[in-house]
């Protein structure tokens, strides 16, 4: 075995938007799109958790889901990730119809497409930052060569691969959750999908975390965020609000 490879000098890697045959930034059709969409539990009584939802979403938009608890903003993160699928209506990724699509179609443009990011970072504790974002390929069953490369070059990109080495128990709120997001961006997705993202953040990490959004949309990274936070709200360029399962569109 040699020596582990040394981390690459320079900047932050850019995956442009058109890498993988996506549109680029300007071309208008959405990345992905919600139209009529309802979500019904099939509980006792039965939940109507999301009801007539249109939505279009752009390259590079950094849209906010708020609302009160209860009013479906998971469930629509959830159909966004193709964690779940609508009972109605239909869902579309670069056009394509994910109703028509297998089992195993659906969990490859997963792998490929879509990052998450949640309010609990879920790092595994006994595992190095590095570790941690090496991992997400072992699953996503990204290829082995450079994968290595690939994890550095990911925390390099939301700033803390100096805290590579690193348990998560001695990095901070902010940290670690930059080492999640480091590890949903490690596939190099085009949607991140992210949950109360700065929900167990203290404000100065919220604030730098919104930096890093903001940058990472300008890269062309579309960012999907449910957040109770009017920070967060206030910084996304779109905000979109649920009540009770049905969606309304803040024009501004
Ligand atoms: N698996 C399920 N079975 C039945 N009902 C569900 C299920 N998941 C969610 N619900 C219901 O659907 C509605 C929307 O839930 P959802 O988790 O999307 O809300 P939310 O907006 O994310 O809330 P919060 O802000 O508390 O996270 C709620 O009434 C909830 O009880
Ligand atoms: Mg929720």
């Amino acid at each position: 075995m040699g020596p582990d490879p040394l981390p690459r000098a320079g900047p932050p890697t850019v995956h442009p938007a058109s890498a993988d045959g996506w549109p680029e930034d300007g071309d208008d059709w959405p990345v992905v799109e919600l139209r009529g969409v309802a979500r019904v539990y099939g509980s006792e009584p039965p939940v109507e958790a999301l009801r007539g939802v249109d939505l279009a979403i752009y390259t590079g938009d950094f849209l906010a889901i708020v609302g009160p608890s209860g009013s479906g903003k998971s469930t629509l993160l959830n159909i966004l990730g193709c964690l779940d699928r609508p009972t109605r209506g239909s869902y579309l990724i670069d056009g394509v119809d994910v109703a028509g699509l297998s089992e195993a179609e659906r969990t490859a443009v997963r792998a490929r497409s879509i990052g998450f990011v949640f309010q609990q970072f879920h790092l595994l504790a006994h595992r190095t930052a590095l570790e941690n974002v090496m991992l997400a390929e072992l699953y996503g069953g990204g290829e082995r060569t450079g994968r290595r490369e690939r994890a550095l070059g990911a925390l390099e990109r939301v700033g803390v691969a100096h805290r590579r080495d690193f348990l998560p128990t001695r990095l901070s709120g902010g940290e670690q959750q930059r080492v999640a997001i480091a590890r949903a961006l490690l596939g190099s997705p085009r949607l991140l999908l992210c949950d109360e993202p700065t929900g167990n953040l203290d404000s100065a990490n919220t604030q730098s975390l919104l930096l890093l959004f903001d940058a990472l949309a300008r890269q062309g990274l579309t960012l999907v965020v449910v957040t109770h936070d009017e920070e967060v709200a206030a910084t996304a360029g779109r905000v979109v609000r649920i009540v009770d399962g049905r969606m309304t569109e803040a024009v501004g």
